[in-house]
């Protein structure tokens, strides 16, 4: 198993590491009782990370939510206060989300503001929540005006990216998650894209150990940005991690000016889509010899699917990424 540090966060890779939680939870906060919070497709997981808190010696409540981003609320989080209530939460307790994005970002919202804050420990369950939206403590619901509009900085003490959750991902979540690491490596890893490159197959078709790498990379990336610049300077990222100049994304994936885009971006953080316009014609252009994507679809993440809405016309055409293909087929 490896080990990041991030803030108050310890940072668990590793297959099988989930068995962990449990004995992570005894030795990093202690308590009693526990609550965790997940979907209706995490159960396994969710199982696994239940038995080992039981006998890690907690008492667990477990709430189970129907899956979607329409759960990430404001009334979805009225409902839950309730329950950790009744259960007898407090401050000595522990919480811990066994989800995706929209699981993590709702359960840390809920964590960090009743009773003013109980320790949380994350298992992320997607790709895109193992290197991104469960690291760096942005905590999030959604208003009818728009996403993640109320939420909260807040830091978890442990996260658990096991790559072994990810086998039972939906195909079109995996590539989700793929277009935030390429992101990242594009960005600020030269020798993880070239990795990407090569392992493209065995990446695509699950390979436990290579998935785990890429999490491991991808995260340290992500861990070094919110280090430097934890609550992204009031919008902006901090200038040591934007070479290009301009405004950008947490990433520090430049956001052009004149982008018709920018104003989703500067609402959503643009994740993903910014390396979906722009980024993948870069890899394009390095297989122009290879055939054509006809269409390069973005991934069906909530937060691309919204940058597709408030974005004028079909953005993500694109013209000839060999590679790119092979990781989005053409739908
Ligand atoms: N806080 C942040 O910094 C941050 C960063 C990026 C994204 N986000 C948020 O994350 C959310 C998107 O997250 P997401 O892409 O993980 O989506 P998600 O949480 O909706 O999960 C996608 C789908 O996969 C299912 N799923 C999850 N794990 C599974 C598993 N192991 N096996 C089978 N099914 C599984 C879920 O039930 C859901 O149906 C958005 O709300 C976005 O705003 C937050």
């Amino acid at each position: 198993m490896r080990e990041l540090r991030l803030k108050e966060a310890q940072i668990c890779f590793g297959r099988n590491s989930t068995r962990q939680v449990g004995h992570a939870a005894r030795e990093l906060i202690g308590g009693s009782r526990a609550f965790l919070l997940t979907d209706n497709h995490c159960e396994k997981i969710a199982r696994t990370v239940r038995n080992s808190l039981r006998d890690a010696g907690y008492r667990v409540t477990q709430k189970s939510l129907t899956p979607g981003e329409k759960k990430k609320s404001l009334s979805t989080a009225n409902t839950l206060y309730p329950v950790l209530l009744a259960a007898g939460l407090d401050r000595s307790s522990v919480f811990l989300t066994v989800g995706g994005g929209v699981i993590t970002d709702l359960g840390g919202f809920v964590a960090s503001t009743y009773m003013r804050g109980l320790p949380l420990i994350h298992v992320p369950t997607t790709l895109l929540a193992q290197v991104d939206a469960a690291i760096g403590g942005k905590t999030g619901v959604n208003l009818p005006h728009g996403k993640n509009l109320v939420g909260t900085f807040y830091q978890p003490k442990a996260i658990y990216a096991d790559a072994d959750n990810l086998s039972t991902l939906p195909q079109k979540e995996l590539i989700g998650g793929i277009a935030e690491v390429v992101k990242c490596a594009m960005i600020r890893d030269a020798s993880l894209f070239h990795f990407l490159e090569k392992n493209t197959d065995g990446i695509l078709n699950r390979d436990s150990s290579l998935l785990d790498e890429i999490i491991y990379r991808t995260a340290s990336i992500k861990a070094d940005v919110v280090e430097v610049d934890e609550k992204e300077g009031g919008g902006a990222c901090h200038p040591q991690l934007r070479p290009h100049g301009g405004a950008c994304n947490r990433s520090g994936a430049p956001i052009p000016e004149n982008s018709s885009r920018r104003s989703g971006l500067d609402r959503d953080g643009g994740r993903g889509t910014y390396f979906l316009d722009h980024g993948v014609r870069q890899v394009g252009r390095r297989r122009e010899t290879e055939k054509p994507a006809s269409r390069l679809p973005a991934s069906d993440t909530d937060h691309t699917r919204f940058m597709e809405k408030s974005a004028e016309g079909d953005h993500v055409r694109q013209e000839g990424p060999g590679w790119a293909a092979k990781v989005c087929p053409s739908r």
